[in-house]
């Protein structure tokens, strides 16, 4: 059978990431997608830089669209994130009739309404297990591994670049300032850091899991959100003293009153496991009724790692696409649960 066929929209250090993985593993990643997975085609607005990374194992497009355009594509990889560019691309690729694999939490978080409707509709897939920690398969465990569960909470570090400032500090005694420029030097910042800074990235990923965790809509507009830059290292010394360590956490809850949702500083008693996550690892805690409690641990960020989930989710897509052409089993485009009385 020929391989599918995927083109990536914004190659950079995740897509590149993806390239070398499906190459390096090849052999085995297609035993078990039960066929060839091939990167026919990438874009990037700047040509070169693109050409730099990929050589001449795929072709090279400034114009994403190209690739949209394309009938022999089956996924379209979106990695060029933000919201606008992104949604119009998303949404066009589905329209093409494209299954699509995102890392884009806040295009997910603020968007995924909308554009999971129109994949419902349309009958593709929209896979986004990279959009939430990184390399750690959050999503997969959410959905299917514990889906005998009644969630009752999930909370964690899904922010790598705050994790490794707030490490930094504490142990090094290192400006906030200096240790920030260090992570995005690392590749672990977003392209606007304040996203991190402020909690908004761990926000839109606590949306995400909060929607699969309780079955309700993406709702990052209802997120209580704050994140570190009033923390200095008095804070963190006091606390250390005290016995907790300061983590950026984010904690989605049932109660009677609805699901909570929020991200914001947290004392944490430094003997708990998540009190000892450091640098820009991540962690999710998550707590089911019949299998209590769950740890997940891992790279929350840079460039295989993510590859890591990209290419799972490739790989589901790939199976049940060539399961079902046609109908195109949509339980990976996500939609909430029509019956469920839950609000955040
Ligand atoms: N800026 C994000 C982080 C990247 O620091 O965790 C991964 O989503």
């Amino acid at each position: 059978m020929k391989p599918i066929q995927v083109g990536i929209l914004g190659i950079g250090t995740v897509g590149s990431g993806v390239f070398n993985v499906l190459q390096r593993n090849q052999e085995e990643i297609k035993r078990r997608a039960g066929r060839g997975i091939e990167v026919t085609m990438v874009s990037r607005r700047n040509v070169a830089e693109a050409q730099a990374l990929v050589g001449d194992r795929a072709q090279v497009v400034a114009d994403a669209r190209a690739i949209i355009a394309n009938p022999d594509i089956d996924i379209v990889v979106e990695l060029i994130g933000g919201y606008t560019l992104a949604k119009e691309l998303v949404l066009e690729a589905i329209a093409a009739g494209k299954h699509v694999v995102t890392a884009n939490k806040a295009l997910l978080a603020v968007h995924g309404t909308e554009i999971f409707a129109a994949a419902h509709a349309k009958g593709v897939m929209v896979a986004f297990e990279a959009a939430v920690a990184g390399g750690i398969p959050i999503i997969k465990a959410l959905r299917e591994g514990l889906t005998a569960n009644s969630i009752q909470w999930v909370a964690g570090i899904i922010n790598g670049t705050t994790n490794f400032i707030l490490s930094e500090m504490r142990d090094k005694g290192l400006d906030f300032a200096v240790v920030l420029k260090e992570a995005q030097r690392l590749g672990y910042a977003e392209a606007d850091p304040t996203f991190d800074i402020e909690g908004v990235d761990a926000a839109h990923k606590l949306t995400l899991m909060s929607a699969i965790a309780f079955g309700i809509p993406v709702q990052f507009d209802k997120a209580y959100v704050e994140g570190i830059t009033q923390l200095g290292s008095q804070d963190i010394k006091y606390a250390e003293q005290l016995g907790y360590r300061i983590k950026l956490l984010g904690i989605t809850k049932r109660t009677p009153q609805g699901v909570e949702l929020r991200v914001h500083p947290s004392l944490v008693p430094a003997k708990r496991l998540i009190a000892n996550v450091e640098g820009a690892m991540n962690a999710v805690v998550v707590q089911g009724d019949a299998v209590g409690t769950t740890l997940y641990y891992g790279k929350g960020a840079g460039s295989e790692p993510t590859a890591s989930a990209v290419i799972a989710d490739l790989v589901d897509i790939t199976r049940l696409h060539t399961a079902d052409p046609t109908n195109r089993v949509p339980h990976l485009a996500f939609q909430p649960d029509a019956l469920s009385d839950l609000q955040v």
